[in-house]
């Protein structure tokens, strides 16, 4: 059966970890392999605006021997005249995978269910999973393994970002503590499948509306934007009720000392993070950027080795 990534905890704990270390190999020997050779092509659409998955995908495909089709919607018949099964079906006969940034969680699934190439998701308003193997590789080089680190979130709870951190760290048997207003908490039913699999991996998930007490003695603090894409009318609302999860020095202080600074960018200094913080010494966020190439080569191998 053709596999996907919508959501991080499509992949189990022991298939993130193959795919995280094929992402090291990756990253050591940047063409090592070319599963894509022929060369076949990948379509990579975009519903929203985007500099790093655009690049890293469209690198990456090209590293793997093959050619991506960078598709804006646009100016293309999806979300317009034509459903995603639809265009699923058009697409499977000629490209490898498709890769689409988008707004909800149905459209993935749908294109999905419609096809026989593997579907991932390059951001929906719900998950951000691309970004987190490539946060995981990232926190994996600085810190030599995954399972039993603290990670705390701040800032918009039922944010993509935070959302896939609760899958994807539990995954990784990670303690994820995630701090936000009570009206900007993960959705339920993601945080029930979150400890679900936080109970397997020995990981667990803690929600938080005080941003001191989460990151306290945190291995790892993150934030994002407080106003994602499709969220913009917002921005003042949102500006208000999130400047209590503001990380700046003080609050990073709070954690361990050696903690590393993450942010999936692009970011607004001086909003959920002081420039201070984000430009300072525990920021590795340049390698995670870098990371975004190395994570999704792999998840594009390892996915075509399971189609
Ligand atoms: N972090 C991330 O996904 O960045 P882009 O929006 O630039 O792709
Ligand atoms: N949460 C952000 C992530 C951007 C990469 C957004 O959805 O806009």
């Amino acid at each position: 059966m053709t596999r996907h990534l919508l959501r991080d905890d499509d992949l189990t704990p022991s298939e993130q970890s193959e795919i995280l270390a094929l992402a090291t190999e990756l990253k050591r020997d940047r063409f090592a392999v070319t599963p894509l050779a022929g060369p076949q092509t990948v379509a990579v659409i975009f519903d929203k605006s985007s500099t790093r998955t655009r690049v890293s995908f469209a690198v990456g495909i090209a590293d793997l021997g093959g050619v991506p089709l960078i598709i804006s919607t646009a100016n293309s018949q999806l979300g317009g005249k034509e459903t995603a099964a639809d265009t699923a079906r058009v697409l499977e006969r000629q490209v490898a995978a498709i890769v689409w940034r988008t707004y909800g969680q149905a459209g993935l699934e749908e294109m999905a269910a419609g096809t026989t190439v593997p579907v991932i998701n390059a951001l929906s308003d719900d998950f951000h999973p691309c970004q987190l193997l490539a946060d995981l590789l990232t926190i994996r080089e600085h810190r030599g393994a995954l399972a039993g680190l603290t990670v705390t979130f701040l800032g918009d709870g039922a944010s993509n970002m935070a959302q896939s951190y609760l899958l994807a760290g539990a995954t990784a048997g990670m303690h994820v503590r995630v701090a936000s207003p009570a009206d900007y908490a993960p959705s339920d039913a993601v945080v029930a499948d979150a400890d679900a699999r936080a109970a397997e991996t020995g990981g667990s998930i803690t929600l938080y509306t005080d941003p001191l007490e989460a990151v306290a003695g945190a291995d790892v603090v993150v934030t994002d934007t407080w106003v994602s894409m499709g969220r913009e009318e917002q921005k003042a609302a949102r500006i208000t009720a999130l400047s209590p999860y503001q990380v700046n020095a003080g609050l990073l202080a709070l954690a361990k000392p050696d903690a590393l600074f993450l942010h999936c960018l692009p970011a607004d200094r001086g909003f959920e993070v002081t420039a201070e913080v984000l430009d300072g010494p525990q920021s590795v966020i340049w390698d995670e950027a870098e990371n975004r190439l190395h994570a999704q080569k792999a998840l594009l191998v390892w996915l075509l080795q399971h189609a």
